[in-house]
């Protein structure tokens, strides 16, 4: 057992202090006898906070996928790497044992190459969760390419707006998702897309849903005719450590999302340390995660964090509640599952229907249960307690992000305790400051603040992609020498952290982490629209929901307005985008230079009406009583 990973309250504090005195000798020692190297490292970290540089392990050599996959073979090569769950209970699943992935993810490597692919090339990846999903990922991660993995509930707008911005080569895709009893047609959808891509060579399709489409000649190609009599055989590239793996793409205030660049090294160290840390994985437990390989959570803890620590990971194509509420627990039962991590938006969403849904559920098998994503209330914590883990499992609340690349705080499973709503102690390796809005450091125990880090860590972005410049202005400047997070958090007198939520524009939907500003570029288009303000508020089930405050360019009435605002946004941004309540009114509030005051806005959705604040400053102080009057009630 490594000594990396903390056993005890006691050993956490050890391992903390260490990280936090001898940073450099603490990585080095981790990484050096944790992973397989090519080459070591000359330097262990260094970093520029002004330029936003950060570089760990230079001069490294490695390879993320030698480390998920090729030295497990040797003893683990019959192991389930990944159980493969379908969207339809009636299929079999299926057992991918880490010798079938080698050769699926060299195949497909090679399908990759005999197309042209080459290192540093931009791969999109838009598919359902299928195991060619996972194969894709860490294919172009074997020979160099930088994959950028589309949420397939994404929009074809969404779809070419992040395809342009890496200038991908290539499309994987799939001719549909399976979700319950819909399919989402996924390869139409990207047909779509593709009209306004120009950088797109070639597409492969997996054959899923069966469903009917078009394949154009000379750029659309069948997956099962590119793979088959590809070899099982694949050099792997040499990766220098800060080369990029990945770019995934995050909301972003402006409207514009971010392209999150992650390195191969850092993020190998990181994502793997995390994860043997935070769920105490012990070797032949079951691992599921339940996100989708679409956001940073299927990246780091469905793919790279579990297959490098030689895990079993689980991988769902469907929904939580098909056929019925009861799946997820079905399937807890049916593999044995031991860690079961899932989002509060999930775990809420299922508590509203009951106890049913657990009738005949052992649950027996569950040592450990996680979420991520948001806050957790103190009910939906509860519930997952009691009905879930039976009083018996450790919840990790796991506060990270896109950037973060990695669990950055969250309590250890039956290491340290937990907290309910609280995601309690950073990792060791990570310093976390509360500053306040002038920057000062909040030194006292009991305290809130804006959450930042200060001093880097291995598995941080490095840039956004084709503009370090809104790096460095998103992330770097508020706060000199400081990463801020743009969260606020509480912490208490033990020094736990719980995160109140987001302090800026970005609004965490169902978990989905969405801009504001995205969403009212798109209402603005809508002909009768002269401005728009989207906020967010509290939601039973969802967390937080939109609320959209529209100002029309006439006084006219429109008749199915919200309706055509809804279709709108779900066309263009998909249809978890779409605002909850859309409030149309005679002027939106602004201040004196003319900048909408969003902070009124969201009160009057949260139905805070007594605490507007002073409102006399207002350029149009009259247009409230209208607003407050005419807000829409649950
Ligand atoms: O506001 C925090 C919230 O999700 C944001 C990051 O979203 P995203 O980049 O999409 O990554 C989500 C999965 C890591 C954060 O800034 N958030 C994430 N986890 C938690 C959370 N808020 C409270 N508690 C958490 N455990």
């Amino acid at each position: 057992m490594s000594r990396f990973v903390a056993k005890s309250l006691d050993g956490y504090k050890k391992l903390y202090d260490e990280s936090i005195n001898s940073p450099e000798t603490f990585w080095a020692e981790f990484s050096k006898n944790e992973f397989s190297w090519i080459r070591h490292w000359d330097s262990v970290f260094t970093f520029d906070w002004s330029k936003a540089k950060f570089s760990w392990f230079a001069g490294a050599k490695v390879n993320i996928t030698q480390n998920c996959i090729d030295r497990h073979l040797e003893k683990n090569g019959q192991k389930t790497a990944i159980l493969f769950e379908p969207d339809d209970p009636n299929e079999k699943s299926q057992h991918i044992s880490y010798q079938n992935l080698f050769e699926e993810v060299n195949k497909t490597a090679n399908m990759l190459k005999s197309m042209g692919a080459k290192k540093g090339d931009r791969i999109c990846l838009y598919m359902p969760m299928i195991p060619e999903l996972a194969f894709s990922v860490l294919a172009c991660a074997k020979i160099g390419a930088i994959h950028s993995v589309v949420f397939a509930g994404f929009s074809s707008k969404s779809l070419s707006n992040r395809i342009n911005d890496a200038k991908c080569r290539f499309l994987i895709t799939s001719d549909g998702g399976l979700r319950g009893e819909k399919i989402t047609p996924l390869k139409k959808i990207a047909d779509q897309a593709l009209e306004l891509c120009p950088s797109i060579e070639k597409v492969v399709v997996v054959r899923r849903a069966k469903n009917e489409i078009t394949m154009k000649a000379g750029r659309d190609f069948w997956w099962d005719a590119l793979i088959e009599n590809q070899s099982k055989e694949c050099q792997v590239e040499i990766m220098d450590a800060e080369d990029p793996l990945f770019i995934l793409y995050t909301s972003g205030s402006t409207g514009k999302p971010k392209g999150m660049v992650h390195s191969s090294a850092g993020y190998m160290v990181y994502t793997n340390f995390s994860f043997r840390n935070v769920f105490q994985y012990k070797p032949n437990q079951i691992y599921w995660c339940t996100a989708d390989i679409g956001w940073i959570t299927g990246h780091s803890y469905i793919i790279y964090g579990p297959l490098s620590a030689g895990a079993t990971t689980v991988m769902f194509e469907g929904v939580p509640n098909y056929p019925n509420p009861g799946r997820f627990w079905e399937i807890i039962d049916k593999h044995k599952i031991n860690i079961f991590y899932t989002a509060p938006t999930a775990i809420r969403s299922l508590a509203s229907h009951g106890q049913n849904q657990l009738k005949n559920k052992r649950l027996s098998t569950l040592e450990v249960l996680g979420t991520v994503g948001e806050p957790i209330n103190e009910e939906a914590w509860q519930w997952y307690f009691e009905h879930i883990g039976k009083h018996n499992c450790p919840i990790v609340d796991t506060w990270w992000q896109t950037e973060t690349g990695g669990i950055m705080i969250s309590n250890l499973a039956n290491v340290t305790p937990h907290k309910a709503t609280f995601a309690t102690l950073p990792l060791p390796g990570i310093q976390v400051n509360l500053l306040d809005k002038d920057g000062r450091e909040l030194k006292e125990t009991d305290a809130e603040g804006n959450l930042c880090i200060k001093h880097p860590w291995p598995s941080m972005a490095r840039t956004i992609y084709g503009d370090h410049q809104r790096f460095i202005n998103t992330y770097f400047s508020r706060f000199p020498k400081h990463y801020f997070t743009g969260d606020g958090a509480k912490r208490d007198a033990d020094g736990n952290y719980r995160i109140t939520g987001r302090v800026d524009d970005i609004v965490i939907v169902s978990g989905h982490n969405l801009g504001t500003a995205e969403i009212e570029n798109i209402i603005n288009q809508h002909p009768s629209v002269a401005e728009s303000a989207v906020v967010g508020y509290p939601h039973k089930k969802k967390g937080n929901a939109i609320y959209a405050f529209v100002q029309l360019k006439t006084q006219d009435q429109i008749q199915n307005f919200n309706a055509e605002i809804n279709a709108l946004v779900s066309k263009t941004l998909g249809p978890i985008c779409k605002p909850e309540k859309v409030q149309t009114c005679l002027a939106l509030p602004k201040t004196r230079s003319g900048k909408i005051m969003r902070r009124i806005l969201r009160k009057i959705a949260s139905n805070d009406l007594e605490n507007l604040g002073d409102v006399s400053t207002l350029l149009n102080p009259a247009c409230i009583d209208e607003i407050k009057e005419n807000r829409i009630n649950d």
